[in-house]
């Protein structure tokens, strides 16, 4: 029994998982990766942190361009450090969290986020006490659970990170809207399966693994939001199983951007994608892990976009 376990062991830990929360510090690039990459810039000697002054034109100084960082000063004609307000903020950013402000699209204007005037498209359930049924968005309060019978009573979240859902046997309960711990889930397989995997067979839920794809096509990464973690995914011939350190070795350069989560790096000098030793914090996920220690709020759809910011 002993031995197995060890052997157990061994074999998980030639498996390699990445943070979503950090990525390859811009010292680690040389100039042709460097300047691929949005958050770095050259400098002329070293690869470092993009900075507005970096930045050349009013084109690219500007909004999500910039990261919500820089706007232009036309009369300096030179790229400025700029804290964004709500009101200078478009549509379609307004209520992205990830870009580090808290604003609500209301009334065609992007404004300062407040749950006791947000639509119930722009309430953030996990700031706010949000009644699916009747839409309402509120400010947090506390809620018994077990006082509710209906689905339509019971679906809310009380605005401090808890939330109401019907479990398995139809009891309203509380749960965490974002637990790190998938197996909270395991008697409500619906809201299970937004985060994690429901298993039909043991009635539990799980940590998402690259053996919940069944084809090869769909065999390149699995996300464990609950975790933070990317997981790079190999199909083996037969099954979708997580990769070795030596299978990310061998992947081409887009692949080992995006399947590492700009965890490791391509060198074009041996065409090999290999680990980073140094690291700074991805701002995109930052605020997930934040909320996780309990200081800040977040949005599932936002890591999404977050995502897609890395993959454009
Ligand atoms: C723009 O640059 C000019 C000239 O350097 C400076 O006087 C002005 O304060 C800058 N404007 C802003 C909004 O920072
Ligand atoms: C409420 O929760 C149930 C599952 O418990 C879900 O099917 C339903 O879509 C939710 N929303 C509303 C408005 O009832
Ligand atoms: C509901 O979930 C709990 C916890 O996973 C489990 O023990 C129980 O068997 C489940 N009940 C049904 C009816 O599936
Ligand atoms: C969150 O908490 C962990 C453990 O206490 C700590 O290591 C980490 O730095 C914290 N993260 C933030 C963003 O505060």
């Amino acid at each position: 029994m002993r031995i197995f376990i060890i052997v157990g062991l061994i074999a998980l830990s030639n498996c390699v998982s990445f943070s979503l929360t950090q990525r390859c510090a811009c010292s680690e690039y040389k100039q042709t990766l460097c300047e691929a990459y949005p958050y770095c810039a050259w400098s002329g000697t070293a690869c470092v942190d993009m900075d507005c002054t970096y930045l050349k034109s009013a084109d690219t100084c500007t909004g999500p361009k910039s990261g919500y960082q820089c706007s232009w000063n036309a009369s300096s004609s030179k790229c400025e450090t700029h804290t964004y307000t709500c009101s200078e903020v478009t549509e379609d950013d307004c209520s992205q969290k990830i870009f580090g402000f808290n604003c609500m699209w209301v009334n065609d204007k992007c404004q300062d986020f407040s749950c006791s005037t947000a639509t119930s498209a722009a309430c953030d359930p996990f700031n706010c006490a949000m009644l699916d049924s009747s839409s309402t968005c509120s400010e947090p309060k506390s809620v018994d659970c077990s006082s509710f019978s209906t689905q339509a009573t019971c679906n809310q979240s009380d605005g401090n990170g808890n939330m109401c859902y019907m479990n398995n046997d139809s009891v309203c309960t509380q749960y965490d809207i974002y637990s790190q711990n998938c197996g909270d889930y395991s008697s409500t397989k619906e809201y299970c399966q937004q985060m994690c995997t429901f298993v039909d067979s043991s009635k539990t839920c799980q940590a998402k693994s690259c053996a919940d794809f069944t084809n090869q096509d769909d065999c390149i990464l699995q996300l464990d939001l609950t975790a933070l973690k990317v997981i790079p995914c190999t199909w083996s011939g037969t099954a979708c199983q997580e990769s070795t350190a030596a299978d990310v070795e061998k992947l081409d350069i887009i692949s080992c951007m995006v399947v590492t989560m700009l965890n490791y790096k391509w060198s074009l000098d041996d065409g090999k994608c290999t680990a980073c030793t140094s690291f700074t914090t991805n701002p995109q996920f930052q605020y997930l892990q934040d909320y996780m220690n309990g200081s800040y709020g977040i949005q599932i759809g936002a890591i999404i976009v977050g995502l897609s910011l890395i993959f454009n």
